[in-house]
């Protein structure tokens, strides 16, 4: 669904009157669709499985089958096509079942042609913003990957996603700014039986405290100065799906008392009515400031805290995680590698990388990854397509210099050199003389090591 291109809407109709038929089929190709036409149910369900078909208008009795039936039979195959159903007099009561099982909408002969055709274009415009709304949501959640990463509080954040992604359980993710909590906020979604329906993110923030109220929760037409029609708040847009509230502790205290109840009772009312909502909603809330120290300030209700914090799942920053700082490497390179042709990382680029304390975390690695796929254009990524701030950190941090495999060695040979001095310095008692004359080397070469080693 939303990839295939329709450019002239196909209507199907099932109607064992020739005259009907032939009336129907005029009208439809007056208004410019495609028709194809048969007189038998059977007939009919072989063009809806072969044909592309867009609206299906479906007299309810059928010499051969049942109409209802066949309505359920072309729902169980293709659920988003329309079916319009057409009746005779008196069949009110199948009609009703008939909208039960899926139908669109029905007719009752005899009809105004022109609202039947006002019908069918309705529904077509209906079942196209549907497709729309289906192909964003899935394209808005296919950008967010997996969470990667072989740590084990990765690891285990990605087993507790699992348990907790069935239930209905409200979740609070914490960690700094990057660390991935919108993943695992999208990640639960999708894991969860709730995934064909949306999510909604609210990043709190961004709402001025006057219109937080009417986009949590919806207004009535003429609730506040501006509010011109009625309008669905973002706790009714994620009715059986998940609401993700992105920086908890900068919503209003004012709304708070609200917030909670609407947790706890799945209900609220929007602004400007008196009607309670009810809705089947999961949130998921995010923060990456001090929650406990908002409540001690008074800045956040405690209660709302312990509603929210039934299950926390906290991620760490990636400096405590370094053995992360590949694999995303990786992981974003191969993303982008599409759009940049690069082949890889050198050693030395990733050893650095892997030193470099991140304080934007995952995000700020993604960044400097696509930076330095802009820069290397192709070939690998080396230490010179990596920001300064990052060569500098490092070196400034006196860790000593990488470069390729001879870090390593370096590393061992110059442990190896001074634990040996050292031994020489103890058997000798620190005459420097006697040392040296033990290691093979001069009196000068080892001052310098002594001086090297801060022995
Ligand atoms: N483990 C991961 N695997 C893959 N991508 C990740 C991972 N962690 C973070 N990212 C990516 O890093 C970026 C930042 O992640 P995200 O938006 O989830 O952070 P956040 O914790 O919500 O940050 P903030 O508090 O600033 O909102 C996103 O582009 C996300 O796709
Ligand atoms: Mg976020």
């Amino acid at each position: 669904m939303g990839c295939d291109i329709v450019l002239v809407p196909k209507v199907l109709i099932i109607d064992d009157e020739e005259d009907m038929c032939w009336a129907l089929a005029k009208a439809m190709h007056q208004e410019g669709y495609d028709v194809s036409t048969a007189t038998r149910g059977k007939e009919g369900l072989a063009i809806v499985q072969t044909e592309n078909i867009s609206l299906v208008l479906l007299d309810l009795k059928l010499p051969d089958i049942d109409g209802i039936e066949l309505l359920k039979t072309i729902k169980n195959t293709q659920p988003q096509l329309p079916v319009i159903m057409v009746t005779g007099f008196g069949t009110l009561e199948i009609a009703i079942s008939a909208i039960k099982e899926g139908a669109s909408g029905y007719i009752t002969k005899p009809f105004d042609i022109h609202e039947l055709k006002l019908m069918v274009r309705r529904t077509l415009e209906i079942n196209h913003l549907l497709q729309e709304v289906d192909f964003l949501r899935s394209e808005l959640i296919k950008d967010y990957q997996d969470l990667a990463g072989i740590s084990s509080p990765i690891r285990r954040i990605r087993q507790l996603m699992a348990k907790v992604a069935p239930t209905n359980a409200t979740v609070l993710l914490t960690g700094e700014s990057g660390t991935g909590k919108e993943v695992v906020a999208v990640g639960i979604h999708r894991l969860s039986p709730r995934r064909k329906n949306s999510f909604i993110p609210v990043h709190c923030p961004a709402l001025p405290e006057h219109l937080f109220e009417s986009e949590l929760f919806g207004h009535e037409k003429g609730a506040f100065t501006g509010a011109a029609g009625r309008r669905m708040g973002r706790f009714e847009l994620a009715h059986r799906g998940t609401l993700f509230l992105d920086e908890i502790t900068e919503i209003p205290l004012s709304l708070q008392a609200k917030l909670l109840r609407a947790i706890e009772d799945k209900s609220f009312e929007r602004l400007g009515s008196e009607k309670t909502v009810r809705v089947d909603t999961r949130i998921i809330a995010a923060t990456n400031r001090d929650i406990l120290k908002a409540v001690s300030e008074g800045k956040f209700r405690e209660d709302l805290y312990y509603r929210l914090n039934v299950i926390t799942i906290h991620l760490p920053p990636l400096r405590e995680r370094r053995e992360d700082i590949p694999v995303l490497s990786f992981h974003f390179l191969k993303k982008m590698t599409p759009t940049y042709r690069c082949s890889g990382i050198s050693e030395e680029a990733l050893a650095l990388l892997r030193r470099y304390d991140w304080p934007g975390n995952v995000r700020e690695l993604q960044n400097v990854i696509e930076r330095a796929l802009i820069l290397c254009q192709d070939g690998e990524i080396s230490a010179h397509h990596l920001p300064r701030e990052i060569t500098d950190h490092v070196y400034a941090t006196g860790i000593p210099e990488p470069s390729s495999n001879k870090e390593f060695a370096t590393g061992s040979l110059n442990e190896a050199e001074k634990r040996l001095i050292e031994k020489a310095l103890t058997q000798t008692g620190g005459n420097r003389t006697k040392a040296a004359a033990l290691l093979g080397i001069t009196r000068s070469a080892l001052l310098y090591r002594i001086h090297k080693y801060q022995l």
